[in-house]
C-alpha cells in the first residue's frame, strides 16, 4: 500500500506526516509528563474514547510508571472525514468516577464537539479531577473551546489517518500519521 510516497485509503490520498518514530518519543514525554502530575492521586483512571484512541492509550498508558487503571467508553460523531456534530454514547461507561482522578485520552480534539458533549457528563459524576490528554489537536477547526491539558502535537486543518485514526473504517493499523493529498 506505501510505496515510499504516500497511501491510498478509499479514494483518497495521503501522504506521511508524522513518523512513528516522532510519536513514541511524544508519547514518552508526555507519559513522563502525567507520571510527575498524577504522583500524588490515588489509583488514576484513564478513560480512552474508542475507537480512535485505542492505538495511542495502549502506548501512552504502558509508558506509565506509576499505578493506574485504564477503562473505555465509545463515543461517535464523525461519519467519513466529517463531524457530524452529533455525539453519540455507543458504549457507556460502566465505573464510578466519584472522587477519581480521571485522564480522559482522545486520539484527537478537531472541532471539539466530541469533547464538549462528553466533558459535562463526565462533571455530573462528581470525579475529584478531571484530565484531557489528546495525540492531536486541530486549533484551527475548534468550533467549541476545550480544555486539553496535555496534547502530542497540533496540526493544521487536514484530515489524517493512521495510529487508530481511520478514513471511514480503514487506515487505523498504520503504524505512523499520514495527512491527506490536497491536490
Ligand atoms: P471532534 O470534532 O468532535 O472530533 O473534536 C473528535 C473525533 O473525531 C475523529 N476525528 C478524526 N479522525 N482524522 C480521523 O481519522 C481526523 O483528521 C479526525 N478529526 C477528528 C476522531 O475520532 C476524534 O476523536
Ligand atoms: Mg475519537
Amino acid at each position: 500500500m506505501d510505496n515510499g510516497q504516500g497511501i491510498q485509503v478509499h479514494d483518497k490520498r495521503f501522504e506521511p506526516y508524522i513518523s512513528a518514530e516522532r510519536l513514541h518519543a511524544r508519547i514518552r514525554e508526555m507519559a513522563a509528563e502525567l507520571d510527575k502530575r498524577l504522583g500524588a492521586a490515588d489509583r488514576p483512571l484513564f478513560l480512552a474514547i474508542l475507537n480512535g484512541a485505542f492505538v495511542f492509550a495502549a502506548d501512552l498508558f504502558r509508558a506509565l510508571t506509576i499505578p493506574a487503571e485504564i477503562s473505555f467508553i465509545k463515543l461517535v460523531s464523525y461519519k467519513g472525514t466529517r463531524s457530524t456534530g452529533q455525539v453519540i454514547t455507543a458504549i457507556g461507561l460502566d465505573m464510578d468516577l466519584f472522587d477519581r482522578t480521571v485522564v480522559i485520552v482522545e486520539d484527537i480534539v478537531d472541532t471539539g464537539n466530541t469533547l464538549h458533549a462528553f466533558l459535562p457528563q463526565l462533571e455530573h459524576r462528581h470525579p475529584r479531577a478531571l484530565l484531557t490528554v489528546s495525540l492531536l489537536m486541530k486549533p484551527d477547526a475548534a468550533v467549541h473551546p476545550v480544555p486539553v491539558d496535555i496534547y502530542g502535537f497540533s496540526i493544521p486543518n487536514v484530515f489524517v489517518v493512521g495510529y487508530g485514526l481511520d478514513y471511514d473504517g480503514l487506515g487505523r493499523n498504520l503504524p505512523a500519521i499520514y495527512r491527506e493529498t490536497v491536490s
